[in-house]
């Protein structure tokens, strides 16, 4: 991993494995983190239109369209494209990190089809491996690609098996099948999960898109709780967001309803013990 990606991350942890200090980023609040109805954008725009604030345009605009690791956080897509706009104002780049919610996870191949944007750069990895072998993919426009052919280079790339196992993910792109099964079966977990947010305590909110959801729980503790009790029930959950309050559901696209059905009557058991 290079510092520049590492100095992209949010993340305390990671950050701190550095061991020199991350450069180059300025962060902007997500859509929703300062409150409903406000606009998180506003801020930067008036500094990067007024030539006096000191403030000059970016090289590039970096944004997730669901903050994953950062709990579940959905941006709508007049915010995103209020990024973009902004990004082709200053003509600085439009990159969209779609790495965690890429590849049908939204029930779309692509998190932000439809929502009117048209990102210079786009990166994904995680399911492009299929199975979770390794592999990360960074797609420039043609007319943005600076770099000359294998100038972008290590000794560790290419693993032969990530690009059988990837060709065969992209084949389930082939038709619409998988991406009608992501959107019932992501409707289908929000119903459950609106159930348990009525009568478990320790759900504050639940947020979702397509087959990624977060349960925002009263606090990191009471999610720890939940999902300790789900491992030892059988089932593997992840906690994300500030606090690990959030538990992230991002299940095998290709999970059969009938163990989606017993994971989600595990996580119904483990937040009543949470409660
Ligand atoms: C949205 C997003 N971007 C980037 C990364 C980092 O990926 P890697 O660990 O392959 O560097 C992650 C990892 O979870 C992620 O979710």
């Amino acid at each position: 991993m290079t510092l520049g990606a590492l100095a992209c991350t949010g993340n305390g942890l990671h950050r701190g494995v550095a061991g020199v200090s991350l450069d180059h980023v300025t962060r902007v609040p997500y859509d929703g983190y300062l409150g409903d109805g406000v606009d998180t954008l506003e801020g930067l725009r008036r500094q990067l239109a007024d030539p006096s604030s000191g403030v000059v345009p970016p090289a590039a605009f970096i944004v997730e369209v669901i903050q994953a690791e950062g709990g579940v956080n959905v941006a709508t897509a007049e915010w995103l494209r209020a990024v973009q706009e902004m990004a082709r104002e200053h003509d600085s780049l439009f990159i969209i990190d779609d790495i965690q919610v890429g590849m049908g996870r939204t029930g779309t191949f692509f998190s932000f089809e439809k929502m009117g944007l048209d990102p210079d750069i786009v990166v994904l990895a995680k399911g492009l491996g299929g199975y979770g072998t390794p592999i990360a993919m960074v797609m420039i426009k043609p007319e943005r690609d600076k770099w000359g052919p294998g100038e972008h280079t290590g000794t560790f790339r290419g693993p032969g098996l990530s690009f059988i196992a990837g060709a065969e993910a992209l084949s389930f792109f082939e038709d619409d099948a998988l991406m009608k099964d992501v959107v019932s079966k992501g409707a289908r977990t929000d119903e459950r999960l609106a159930a348990m947010a009525k009568k478990h305590g320790a759900i504050k909110a639940v947020r979702s898109a397509g087959m990624i959801h977060g349960v925002e729980c009263t606090s990191g503790a009471a999610a720890n709780k939940a999902i300790n009790a789900a491992f030892e029930a059988g089932a593997i959950f992840s906690t994300c967001g500030p606090g690990g309050r959030v538990i992230k559901l991002i299940a095998p696209l290709t999970i059969e309803d009938d163990v989606l059905d017993k994971g989600l009557d595990i996580l119904d058991k483990s937040l009543a013990k949470a409660s």
